[in-house]
């Protein structure tokens, strides 16, 4: 089997996440926060440990600025609903997922506030961070709270200017949130060198850990508020939850072998070093985007190979066919729309989605030939 389905969620884990997962439901799961006893604090401060790790993975303010949710539409839902009012104004890119578009669709219709939709320039990468600026700043109202931008679009590997983007927020004084899906473990996500006021992370993809992972890092000065009440393990006579982070955000209790499993995980990124990451997954996607572009009848969308996303079609073939096609050879991708609509409307691939197919540090050259012979099978009509 060759999985080249890493955008929806990686796979495999490294060893040592599965080890710890084990190791901590065997020997230290208490109840973290919860208590005052060994198993309860062993717990507590794993996840401290994580908490650190995460705030210098992604240079946070600071560790309890961490966190932790069930995924990155959780920290989303968090992040953008904590800036909703009547009037509130949001602006977010032309290649975010449901995630993204869903909560501020809900906003626009339920709760007063309005969106608008900036130019990402997926296809068009000549001075793509100026247009894209230029395109943000006549978007900006008096009213406007934030600006929402994916890292990287979950259908093709067009990184997003952060630093540029975010440097325009903090002049226009905005927020700036951002959506790590498709960045996090991928390429280096600098919250301090990019402004970013929130960032919404998934552990199960990029950072290699478990589902149920989510993570979302706040700045400073980010004014959040609950999505979910209930208890914090600390204040319990309070009836409100508490005004500090992380617990003002963490009600009910956290999964501690999720989080131990997404520490381990990002512990293996570290082994082998993001930078060194991110160029063997941009020689996979650039050899995938030459290889398939080379067969007659293939389209493969927004050739760009800055992340580890690259997107295709056969012919009029529907993509789930294809992708089902390539399942029964052994090959794991997906097709269909990927919960990103917006993205297609972009790409051209509005009438049947696309095949994905998206890498890991655990795919080779040899996973990207076996895909390319395939998909020249498909498109001579072998299978038909
Ligand atoms: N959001 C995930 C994907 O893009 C599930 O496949």
């Amino acid at each position: 089997m060759i999985y080249l389905d890493n955008a929806a969620t990686s796979f495999p884990k490294p060893p040592r996440v599965i080890e710890e997962m084990a190791r901590c439901m065997r020997e230290y799961c208490g109840n973290p926060g919860r208590g005052s006893h060994k198993l309860a604090l062993a717990a507590a401060e794993k996840i401290y440990d994580c908490r650190v790790t995460l705030s210098d993975f992604f240079h946070a303010d600071a560790p309890e600025n961490v966190v932790f949710c069930q995924n990155a539409t959780h920290a989303l839902n968090i992040a953008i609903l904590s800036l909703a009012r009547k009037g509130a104004h949001f602006i977010c890119s032309d290649m975010e997922h449901n995630s993204v578009r869903r909560p501020l669709e809900y906003l626009a219709r339920e709760q007063g506030c309005s969106y608008s939709v900036f130019n990402s320039y997926v296809k068009d990468p000549e001075r793509n961070a100026q247009k894209i600026c230029s395109s943000i700043t006549s978007l900006i109202r008096p009213d406007t709270v934030a600006v929402i931008s994916t890292a990287c679009p979950n259908v093709c590997s067009a990184r997003m200017p952060l630093d540029e983007i975010g440097a325009l927020c903090r002049r226009a004084g905005i927020f700036f949130i951002v959506d790590g899906a498709q960045g996090a473990g991928h390429f280096e996500i600098d919250m301090k060198r990019s402004d970013i006021s929130a960032l919404a992370l998934p552990g199960h993809k990029g950072l290699l850990g478990p589902q149920g992972s989510g993570v979302l890092i706040l700045s400073d000065d980010f004014k959040s508020h609950p999505l979910l009440y209930g208890g914090s393990g600390s204040a319990s006579l309070d009836p409100d939850m508490p005004t500090e982070l992380p617990e003002r955000l963490e009600a009910g209790t956290l999964s501690t072998p999720a989080i131990v499993g997404l520490e381990a995980g990002i512990g293996f990124l570290k082994g082998i070093g993001i930078e060194k990451i991110s160029n063997h997954e941009k020689t996979l996607c650039t050899k995938a985007v030459r290889m398939l572009s080379e067969i007659p009848g293939v389209t493969v969308y927004a050739p760009r190979h800055a992340g580890s996303v690259v997107s295709f079609n056969i012919g009029t073939l529907s993509s789930d066919k294809t992708a089902n096609l390539l399942s029964e050879r052994g090959i794991c991708v997906r097709g269909g729309f990927h919960c990103n609509p917006m993205a297609h409307s972009v790409l051209g691939s509005d009438t049947h989605g696309s095949v994905r197919t998206s890498f890991s540090p655990f795919n080779t050259a040899d996973d990207v030939f076996a895909l390319a012979e395939e998909v020249r099978a498909i498109a001579r009509g072998k299978y038909r």
